[in-house]
């Protein structure tokens, strides 16, 4: 199966490793090409650290890289049979892009979106066969991660439907089917998870790190919800709440933190920055006073 990924940042690299992988021809096409050149590098670190841990060789690490190709024009996926688009979480911008892509692919390519919370139903409204668009919804990082939610839009085609549900689980992922509601399932489930967090700090009752050791401690989560919107990234993470807040029709239940904003205005993105919630300059985990 030839696959094209959109967007070459967080997501859609880590998704080509895994259609990679699973023996997919993929090509994987940004706008930035210093994205593209870091997703290669970083496909490279990912390999050799596999290497290391045995878990694979350097035979499966080559049939893996060969399998993907780095483009430069969205042209270049005209011969995919799926398309995954993982850019920036913006309704008009994934709207032209995907006008724009349909006219180079065939009639039957199924053209997925990653959106962590838009309506697939507006984004499957910008083609002119709405009827082959699907949300295709990985988590991060992808080629850890087991669930995908798969979202039909009302335009969604049965067939469309049950091949990207074929092809994730060929893909060796776990399919949720969820409605095309804000947030879908997890996202939505997670607005809560975050915002109450934000506003036990925004009441001064506890500091980021207490949080986070209390909820690891003794609710048995793998991340505190600070270090986890530091690994998401603080804008893709408010992004996220205040879609769902509006598209829930202003419910204060998903209301976004004023905390969250600043840390997002003030480039202080998490991880990928070397500021957040944490400080991560000198590598280590440490609170960020
Ligand atoms: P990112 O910022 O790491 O990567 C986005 C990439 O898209 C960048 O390399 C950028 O150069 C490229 N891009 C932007 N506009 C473009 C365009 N018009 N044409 C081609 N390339 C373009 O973002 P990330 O985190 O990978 O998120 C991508 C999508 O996946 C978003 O819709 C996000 O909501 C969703 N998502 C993110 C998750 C996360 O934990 N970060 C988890 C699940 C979904």
């Amino acid at each position: 199966m030839n696959v094209g990924i959109i967007g070459s940042g967080t997501m859609g690299s880590g998704i080509a490793q895994v259609a990679a992988t699973a023996g997919c021809k993929v090509k994987l096409y940004d706008s930035n090409k210093n994205a593209l050149d870091k997703a290669k590098a970083s496909l490279e670190k990912i390999m050799n650290r596999l290497i290391e841990k045995g878990r694979i060789d350097a035979n499966e690490k080559a049939r893996i890289q060969n399998n993907i190709s780095y483009v430069d024009s969205l042209k270049a996926l005209a011969d995919a049979n799926l398309t995954i688009e993982a850019i920036v979480e913006n309704l008009d911008i994934k709207k032209n892009v995907f006008s724009e892509l349909e006219s180079y692919v065939a009639d039957d390519c199924i053209i997925a979106s990653n959106t962590s919370s838009l309506s697939i139903a507006s984004i499957a409204a910008s083609l002119q066969k709405p009827e082959r668009c699907v949300g295709i919804h990985f988590f991060n990082p992808a080629p850890l991660m087991k669930l995908v939610e798969v979202i039909p839009a009302i335009q969604t085609s049965e067939a469309v439907l049950q091949k990207s549900i074929d092809t994730i689980s060929d893909w060796k992922k776990v399919v949720a089917v969820a409605k095309d509601t804000p947030g879908f399932i997890v996202n939505r489930v997670a607005r809560p998870f975050y915002g109450e967090s934000l506003r036990i700090y925004e009441e001064g009752i506890a500091d980021f790190a207490t949080i986070d050791h209390s909820l690891k401690s003794l609710g048995g989560f793998r991340m505190g919800p600070f270090e986890l919107m530091d690994f998401i990234g603080n804008d893709v993470n408010y992004t996220v709440t205040e879609t769902v807040f509006t598209a829930f029709y202003y419910d204060p239940r998903y209301k976004p933190a004023f905390t969250q904003k600043r840390f997002s205005e003030a480039g202080y993105l998490g991880r990928k920055s070397g500021k957040g919630y944490y400080d991560y300059s000198e590598g280590a985990t440490k609170p960020n006073p």
